[in-house]
């Protein structure tokens, strides 16, 4: 059964990007995933369709109505419940909401679907994200102009995750993050580019050396990019190998 993914936008077409290109594209077609959007402009009582109005308080901006929104989260619960998905969490793309990392994709693409919100203006009323929403994620801290472009970068970490997205399903299990650090660095065609040399031990043969030496890259450029990354994956402490293949990279980043 696919990933059941309802999304409530004023902007459906903008999911183009994502259900019609690359590895999403292909997921998509293949039936990994399937998306469907809501607009809350089908949903107004208005005949100019407005779904926004003045912020009580005054101030700058507009705030998304409560009411186009309810029925629009109503109407892809429906959807869900009769694809025999109950209790799908209603989750509103906010920089105010739990900052998404790769757990929290991980944990999303173990789930059947989800229901997807995007905010646009100043924001939705708050009586609507109080009543209705199970969870706010935000996808960095900086504001964008609509929850849109965040929604499709939620779908894709999670698509990738999934059996049958990638070419080879090894790709997503060697990723930055998946065991806490950064991935080593990859070369490609030519040997020779430019006078840079691909590092030698990538062309020996020998499987051993090669997992070493991608271990001691992924501990040096966590280490050096992503100290609170590092942190936090060896709070318990190293293993030996690990100790021993770190203080080799300093000291050649040192004598560098
Ligand atoms: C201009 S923003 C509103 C920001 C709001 N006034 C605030 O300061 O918290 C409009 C919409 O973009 C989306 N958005 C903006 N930044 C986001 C972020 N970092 N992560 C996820 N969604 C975001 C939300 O859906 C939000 O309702």
């Amino acid at each position: 059964m696919p990933f059941e993914c309802d999304v409530i936008t004023l902007f459906p077409e903008m999911f183009s990007a994502i259900t019609q290109y690359g590895i999403t594209g292909k997921a998509c077609k293949n039936g990994i995933f399937q998306l469907v959007t809501w607009n809350p402009r089908d949903f107004t009582h208005n005949n100019h369709r407005t779904v926004d109005d003045d912020p009580y308080g005054g101030g700058p901006g507009m705030v998304m109505m409560a009411q186009p929104l309810e029925d629009s989260i109503i109407q892809a619960k429906t959807r869900q419940i009769k694809l025999g998905l109950k209790n799908t969490r209603v989750i509103y793309l906010s920089p105010q909401g739990k900052p998404l990392d790769h757990e929290t994709a991980k944990m999303f693409s173990n789930l059947p679907g989800f229901i997807l919100l995007c905010g646009r203006y100043e924001g939705i009323d708050e009586r609507l994200i109080i009543n209705q929403v199970d969870m706010e994620l935000s996808i960095g801290d900086y504001v964008l102009s609509g929850g849109e472009l965040a929604a499709m970068v939620l779908i894709d970490c999670i698509i990738r995750q999934m059996p049958g997205t990638l070419g080879d399903p090894e790709s997503a299990t060697q990723d930055s993050f998946v065991n806490g650090l950064l991935e080593h660095p990859h070369y490609t065609r030519p040997e020779q580019y430019k006078g840079d040399c691909v590092p030698e031990i990538l062309m020996s043969g020998n499987h051993a050396h090669i997992r070493r030496w991608r271990l001691q890259q992924s501990l040096g450029r966590t280490w050096l990019k992503r100290p609170d990354l590092f942190e936090l994956k060896f709070a318990q402490g190293m293993t030996g190998e690990e100790e021993i293949l770190l203080e080799e990279f300093k000291k050649s980043y040192k004598s560098r």
